[in-house]
């Protein structure tokens, strides 16, 4: 069955709809402005989730070569657990992969299970921590990373 929702790049013209989403998911958003440069950036890779034109989820990344980071996902908490995050990752890997990326990176909240869940499920695996790394409140980040080669 064909997905509920449509998936397309983000523009800059969505910046105020991710920063509100990024506001209603996050303890510590992004700011607008932080979202506009991040969307700005050489490397920048936004994807977003539309049901009914209207956005429930984005995620924001960003290559540098063969490297990827993750740098801020997120899925409005009626939309939530219908697959959306999920598709949005898969997507963005497949675009990342025919980009000739090797690696993607993320930080996540030690606590947060729900996104470690569906990080290990898309093959992201502990690669280290940074002590009290997030703020409000104070939390230390594991940081995951999907090898997408062979010898990555
Ligand atoms: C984490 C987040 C992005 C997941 O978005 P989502 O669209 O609900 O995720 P999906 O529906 O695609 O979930 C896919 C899988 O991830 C896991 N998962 C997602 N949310 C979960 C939760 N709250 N508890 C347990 N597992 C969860 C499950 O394995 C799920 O599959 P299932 O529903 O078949 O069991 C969303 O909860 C969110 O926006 N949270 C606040 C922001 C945040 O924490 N972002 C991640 C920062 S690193």
């Amino acid at each position: 069955m064909a997905d509920p929702f449509r998936i397309r790049p983000a523009t800059l013209a969505d910046a105020t709809r991710l920063a509100e989403l990024e506001r209603s998911c996050f303890s510590d958003p992004w700011s607008d402005s932080a979202i506009r440069e991040a969307l700005g950036m050489p490397g920048a890779l936004a994807l977003v989730a539309e049901v009914s034109d209207r956005i429930v989820s984005y995620c924001l990344s960003r290559r540098v070569l063969v490297s990827a980071e993750v740098l801020t996902i997120g899925t409005e908490g009626g939309a939530r657990r219908l697959g959306i995050a999920r598709r949005i990752m898969e997507e963005l890997i497949d675009r990342l992969v025919a980009e000739g990326v090797e690696e993607i990176w993320l930080e996540v909240r030690e606590s947060n299970q729900g996104a470690l869940q569906l990080y290990h499920a898309l093959g992201f695996r502990p690669a280290g921590m940074r002590r009290a790394y997030y703020r409000s409140p104070t939390e230390d980040a594991l940081v995951l990373r999907l090898a997408l080669s062979e010898g990555a």
